[in-house]
């Protein structure tokens, strides 16, 4: 991780983040506690490290990708408290803290998780450069919503129990699960970034597809943790797919199939990256960590 976290740090990721988003003196069991408790419990920052780096391939990220990096945390950590509930994943431990139905109920983390949500879109509202907002406003509404981040949770249910059987998945359908649940916020991370430090429409193409790509490693990845992990090393319980029947790619393909995918989408995401204008080393080395992060 220390790659990772040295980038975080550099860029001040965590303050800046802190700054803009944690509410001080919040009251016990408040909406503004939950939001606290979940923010700011320990976990990667990689989509507000994307939209940084994604910034600094055309130069120095401004305040204003910081707010961006801030939206699209916001709409993650939503999308974890609502993944953790009892009619989704039911799972008890978060970023190494016990989850927020299990705290205070579920009706508190359904409300916890809309608060965090609206709050990603208030966030926008202090973005200054005003042309840029509405292809960021979109890039948020497509990625994050109907037809991204929350297709892919709706087909990640329906595909549930469905290893075996008469309905059985195929490996197609997999894939789209994972560009959807997770490719679209790692998307949409890498584009507003780079629509911030003024990159051409080639390179937003290039941009949206890397993320896809990132994104299918990066669920691949966590697929595989939630095998050969501890609840300790990744601050979420393992297990949980299997208990879970997930029809994810590693149970579908074997650990070894799995990691061979892996290996294909860092070739084409390598491929990919060399069209880029600017400067690509942070990518290249992030493919890296993606393949082999321990959490
Ligand atoms: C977890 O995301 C959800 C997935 C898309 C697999 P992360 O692994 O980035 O979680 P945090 O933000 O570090 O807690
Ligand atoms: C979740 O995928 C992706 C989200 C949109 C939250 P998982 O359900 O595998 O994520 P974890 O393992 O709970 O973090
Ligand atoms: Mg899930
Ligand atoms: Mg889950
Ligand atoms: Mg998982």
């Amino acid at each position: 991780m220390s790659f990772i976290t040295d980038e975080i740090s550099r860029l001040n990721i965590e303050s800046e983040l802190e700054k803009l988003v944690c509410r001080k003196n919040a009251a016990a069991a408040s909406l503004e506690w939950g939001m606290n408790h979940i923010m700011f419990a320990p976990s990667k920052r990689v989509r507000p490290l994307l939209v940084l780096e994604a910034n600094l391939v055309y130069g120095t990220p401004d305040s204003d990708a910081y707010i961006l990096g801030a939206a699209v945390e916001l709409i993650h950590t939503y999308s974890l408290v609502h993944d953790d509930l009892p009619c989704m994943d039911n799972d008890e431990l978060r970023r190494g803290v016990q989850t927020l139905h299990v705290l205070h109920g579920d009706a508190y983390a359904v409300l916890v998780g809309d608060a965090l949500l609206t709050e990603g879109y208030s966030m926008l509202s202090r973005y200054t450069k005003t042309d840029k907002l509405p292809l960021i406003l979109k890039f948020f509404g497509e990625k994050a919503g109907r037809g991204g981040m929350v297709y892919g949770q709706m087909l990640d249910l329906e595909y549930e129990q469905r290893l075996s059987g008469e309905k059985k998945v195929s490996l197609e359908s997999l894939n789209e699960v994972n560009r959807y649940k997770t490719g679209c916020l790692l998307q949409l991370s890498l584009l507003c970034g780079a629509v911030n430090g003024g990159a051409s429409a080639e390179d937003l193409e290039i941009f949206e597809e890397l993320g896809h790509i990132i994104g299918d490693i990066f669920q691949i990845k966590d697929d595989i943790l939630d095998e050969t992990s501890s609840t300790e090393v990744l601050g979420k319980p393992v297990g949980s797919d299997e208990r879970n029947q997930k029809s994810s790619i590693v149970r579908f393909l074997g650990l070894s199939g799995a990691n061979d995918v892996m290996n294909q989408r860092k070739n084409d995401a390598l491929r990919l990256i060399k069209k880029l204008s600017g400067n690509r080393d942070f990518f290249e080395k992030f493919l890296d960590f993606l393949i082999t992060r321990e959490k």
